[in-house]
């Protein structure tokens, strides 16, 4: 098995007397697609948050490419290739749907903020350089004919793939979605699922929280089933589906394998 790309290792997270992510472990290979599922409240997004320190961890370690990253902020994050997507949509309203997508070019950024109220030439050129390569993902996703277009005019669909290309304008080695079909059609769910393959066969890993069970079984190479902030299962779609503690956890709620 080749070294991973992230390993999570007894990541906790406490709020008060709750833990929302309690001593979870897991390793991410790279070139996979891995999916992360549980019921409401099971701690998917806290573990994203965690990941990528939207919040501190209570305690754990995080490894990314081999290095501990755990007491990195939040904003360095794209700049090492670990990208991401949010449950509930973060689109910027009043702006276009192309400046929403530059927005994730911030990585890249190597200009202070003199340069930028200047606008000497570093800042022109990164903008430009942002405007293009954002330009490229509109294309990827189809979106590019509506490049300029106030991003509150788009379809919730197309806001959810709005969002999907900023978070790959920074060329991530990681990607991590969280819900990303949620509010989606057939045909939109379908497209998606589309590019996430696309993406993943241009050398991303990918991280997917999904709720849609015909989805993560479709598309993910392995499967890791959290409950009440515990991991209580691993392994691939078709061992997920048969695991008698996934069934139990998920006793209650319609379960459409
Ligand atoms: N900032 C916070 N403060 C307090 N409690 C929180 C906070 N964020 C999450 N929680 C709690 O932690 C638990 C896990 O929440 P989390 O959002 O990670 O669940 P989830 O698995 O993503 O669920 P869903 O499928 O509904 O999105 C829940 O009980 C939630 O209420
Ligand atoms: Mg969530």
């Amino acid at each position: 098995m080749s070294t991973p790309i992230l390993e999570v290792d007894n990541l906790r997270k406490e709020f008060g007397g709750l833990v929302a992510v309690n001593d979870v472990s897991f390793k991410v290979h790279p070139g996979q697609i891995m999916a992360i599922i549980g019921p409401n409240g099971a701690g998917k997004t806290t573990t994203y948050n965690l990941i990528t320190k939207f919040y501190p961890l209570t305690s754990g370690n995080i490894i990314y490419k081999q290095k501990r990253i755990d007491h990195l902020p939040s904003h360095k994050m794209a700049g090492l290739g670990i990208t991401r997507t949010f449950q509930s949509l973060q689109i910027m309203n009043n702006m276009t749907v192309l400046e929403n997508v530059m927005v994730g070019y911030h990585c890249k950024s190597k200009h202070g903020l003199i340069t930028a109220a200047l606008r000497l030439p570093l800042y022109k050129k990164e903008e430009r350089d942002g405007r293009n390569k954002a330009m490229s993902v509109l294309e990827f996703v189809g979106l590019e004919s509506k490049a300029d277009w106030p991003a509150s005019s788009l379809s919730f669909g197309e806001q959810r793939m709005v969002e999907f290309a900023r978070a790959l304008v920074c060329d991530p080695d990681l990607l991590m979605l969280d819900e990303p079909a949620s509010g989606l059609n057939i045909p939109e769910m379908e497209h998606m699922a589309e590019l996430i393959y696309r993406v993943r066969d241009n050398g991303v890993t990918v991280m997917l929280i999904e709720h849609d069970m015909g989805l993560v079984m479709n598309i993910s190479d392995v499967v890791t089933v959290l409950n009440y902030g515990q991991k209580i299962a691993e392994g691939t779609p078709r061992d997920i589906q048969n695991n008698q503690d996934v069934i139990t956890a998920y006793l209650g709620e319609e379960l459409d394998f």
